[in-house]
């Protein structure tokens, strides 16, 4: 009970931060109410890359990102972590956020609330063995969040309201005109760092969206623009 209550609390202090500060986030961050003022200047938005760290793609969209000065949310699976701890690091290091995408990509609602809990509990232990921060935000594989783990889990649930499909079409120009077309001020962009054609698509949406004015935050950037 008591766990429940400070989860309530905590998202409470979370919406009022985030309303005060005037950024709205599109996606949907799970236990907020729909927000729909703006009084912020400038529209941001939101990459995230869910499924890696890749040992192959990750260190190229870093550089690409670093190169831009642009910050990302990275959620990450816990079996990923190791042999790529270097790669957390340098996220951490170069100002990304990290986020819990479970240990072995599970859908949550499909196994047993003690499995789900062992499955995001191993993956922020990892998270801050290898960093020293413990994640604060999750986004659980396909979207799926079992009610009955708001009890034992006290983060805060990153959805997303333009899904790029990066990983179904592997094509930039797909990619790209997707987000052209759905992007608004608070859009949460969901892609994976797994894809040499998401790499390419998504320096080439900081580009044009910086172009047009947006700017890029991590999701918890949102609470302070
Ligand atoms: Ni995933």
């Amino acid at each position: 009970m008591e766990k429940r209550k400070s989860s309530v609390i905590f998202r409470r202090i979370f919406w009022i931060l985030l309303y005060a500060a005037g950024c709205v986030a599109a996606g949907r961050i799970e236990g907020l109410p729909a927000v729909t003022a703006d009084i912020r200047q400038a529209p941001c938005v939101a990459l995230t890359f869910d499924d890696g760290p890749d040992r192959k793609y990750t260190p190229q969209l870093l550089d690409g990102l670093k190169e831009r000065g642009v910050k990302a949310s990275f959620f990450v699976i816990g079996k990923n972590i190791s042999g790529n701890e270097e790669l957390l690091v340098r996220m951490k290091e170069e100002g990304h956020l990290i986020g819990n995408h479970t240990y072995s990509h599970v859908q949550l609602n499909k196994i047993s609330s003690e499995k789900a809990r062992e499955e995001v509990e191993k993956t922020s232990n990892e998270i801050f063995e290898v960093t020293g921060v413990y994640p604060s935000y999750i986004r659980p594989p396909f979207g799926a969040w079992p009610k009955q783990l708001d009890l034992a889990v006290t983060m805060f649930l990153v959805m997303w309201d333009i899904d790029t499909l990066d990983w179904k079409s592997k094509s930039i120009s797909s990619i790209v005109q997707i987000v052209e077309t759905e992007v608004k001020d608070g859009s949460i962009i969901l892609m994976h760092d797994e894809y040499a054609t998401s790499v390419e698509a998504a320096l080439k949406i900081v580009d044009i969206l910086r172009e047009q004015g947006f700017r890029f935050v991590t999701v918890d950037e949102m609470l302070v623009v």
